[in-house]
């Protein structure tokens, strides 16, 4: 696997671009706009990403990085990714993306509405609960002790496989929540959002990101409550 693509390149797509171009692989990022307007991202990425569209996004992405904001999932291309591991960064804040009564009474998760706008590929719900700048300042070598973990979530075994190994060759571990339908574990509003990898969280935006292990991730994952 090389090719890492992006439907959305800006905080956290960008960010994950950046982390995936350091370890050697291959980026094609997307945005709304159109290619032409990536190219500063381009040229500080450098020979390994180019700009494409969403939908040539999808086709030439191995994994495929879906982070925009929520109310656009319909949006993302359907055929291109089938077959495909696509990692959902995205969360649900109504006062941006509009009402999801089915988030709203928690019926559902939004990686699961995502889950089911792409029903031959498989979603795992992974980078949603940590701040991009904590995101960009935390990875580690494997093995190191100031090593982070990320939760992830998703319904198909061999796709967490999968997104765990590219979490591990950027930096991170990786700590299975469960199924899709757990993601609501690392939501906004649980203990391991955010507040995880900001150490004293009165000054989250100050922060420059403390590093959260497994261990830590796992005990928050536990204590979230519904
Ligand atoms: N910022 C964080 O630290 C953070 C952390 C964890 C999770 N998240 C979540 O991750 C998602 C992205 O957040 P962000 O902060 O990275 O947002 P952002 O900086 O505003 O970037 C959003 C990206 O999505 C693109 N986009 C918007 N609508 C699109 C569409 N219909 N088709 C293709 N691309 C589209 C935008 O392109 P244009 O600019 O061309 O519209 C932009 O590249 C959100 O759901 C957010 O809640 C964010």
């Amino acid at each position: 696997m090389t090719t890492i693509a992006f439907i959305g390149s800006g905080h956290i797509g960008g960010t994950v671009a950046r982390l995936s171009v350091a370890a050697g692989y291959d980026v094609v990022l997307s945005n709304s706009r159109g290619p032409e307007t990536l190219q500063d991202l381009v040229a500080e990425l450098g020979p390994k990403a180019r700009a494409a569209t969403p939908a040539e996004a999808a086709a030439a992405g191995d994994l495929v990085v879906v982070s925009i904001p929520l109310r656009a999932y319909r949006d993302v291309p359907v055929e291109p990714l089938a077959g495909k591991t696509v990692l959902d960064t995205n969360n649900y804040y109504s006062q941006r993306d509009g009402d999801f009564p089915q988030l709203d009474d928690s019926s559902t998760t939004s990686s699961e509405l995502l889950q089911q706008h792409l029903p031959a590929s498989a979603v795992v719900k992974v980078f949603n609960n940590i701040y991009s700048e904590h995101l960009k300042a935390l990875p580690r070598p494997a093995g190191a002790s100031d090593r982070s973990a990320l939760p992830i979530a998703g319904d198909d075994a061999a796709a967490k496989q999968e997104a765990s190994a590219f979490l591990d060759a950027i930096g991170y571990d990786a700590v299975d929540a469960g199924p899709l339908a757990e993601g609501w574990r690392f939501q906004p509003g649980t203990p391991v959002y955010g507040d995880a990898y900001a150490g004293d969280s009165a000054n989250f935006w100050e922060s420059p990101g403390v590093p959260a292990g497994a261990e830590r991730i796992r005990a928050d994952l536990d204590a979230a409550k519904r």
